[in-house]
């Protein structure tokens, strides 16, 4: 049985995600923003993010899939439910929970390229960088985290573990 052990704790990403919130509600102010989370993981950052950024957003969600399960991928992205708003000529933020090998990321931003938002960006609250396939631009992260295997805050391990409120690795017991 996996033990999690906390890496990042609820305090440390409470106050990242309102440093985050404080630049977004800069940037984007009388703009309507439309923030785009990818499902599942973003669940729990979407919820804190909207609320510390505190200006009037729209928001809506995608859902792709590319891990299977356990903690390997097969690569392949598949596009599970789409986005329900049209994006022409709004601006758009995608927002995700955590940015791997960047498959994931790259595929939804060329997807929504093709509708002509007004503008597209990323924001992502965790990033493991030692593992990219491809380059993806984000342009809001809040953490870089090491190459493990990270459970909690909306991050799942065969659908468990989302609920625990810090950023956790998984520990091997007997
Ligand atoms: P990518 O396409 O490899 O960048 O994969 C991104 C997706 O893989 C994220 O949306 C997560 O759902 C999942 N993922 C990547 N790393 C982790 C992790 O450490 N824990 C939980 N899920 C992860």
């Amino acid at each position: 049985m996996d033990k999690p052990k906390v890496v990042i704790t609820r305090e440390e990403i409470a106050n990242k995600v309102a440093e985050l919130a404080t630049q977004l509600r800069k940037d984007y102010r009388e703009k309507n923003p439309l923030l785009i989370g990818i499902l599942k993981g973003s669940f729990v950052f979407m919820s804190d993010l909207v609320r510390a950024m505190d200006i009037p957003v729209e928001i809506d969600f995608v859902r792709l899939a590319s891990y299977g399960a356990g903690k390997n991928s097969s690569g392949k992205v598949k596009l599970i439910k789409d986005v329900e708003t049209p994006i022409k000529d709004r601006h758009v933020l995608v927002v995700e929970d955590i940015i791997d090998r960047g498959l994931t990321v790259q595929f939804l931003l060329d997807y929504l390229s093709f509708r002509k938002p007004a503008s597209l960006k990323l924001c992502a609250l965790f990033d493991k960088p030692s593992r990219r396939k491809v380059e993806v631009p984000i342009d809001y992260v809040g953490f870089t985290v090491p190459d493990a295997f990270v459970v909690g805050y909306g991050l799942d391990l065969n659908e468990k573990f989302r609920h625990l409120p810090d950023l956790c690795v998984l520990e091997e017991q007997d």
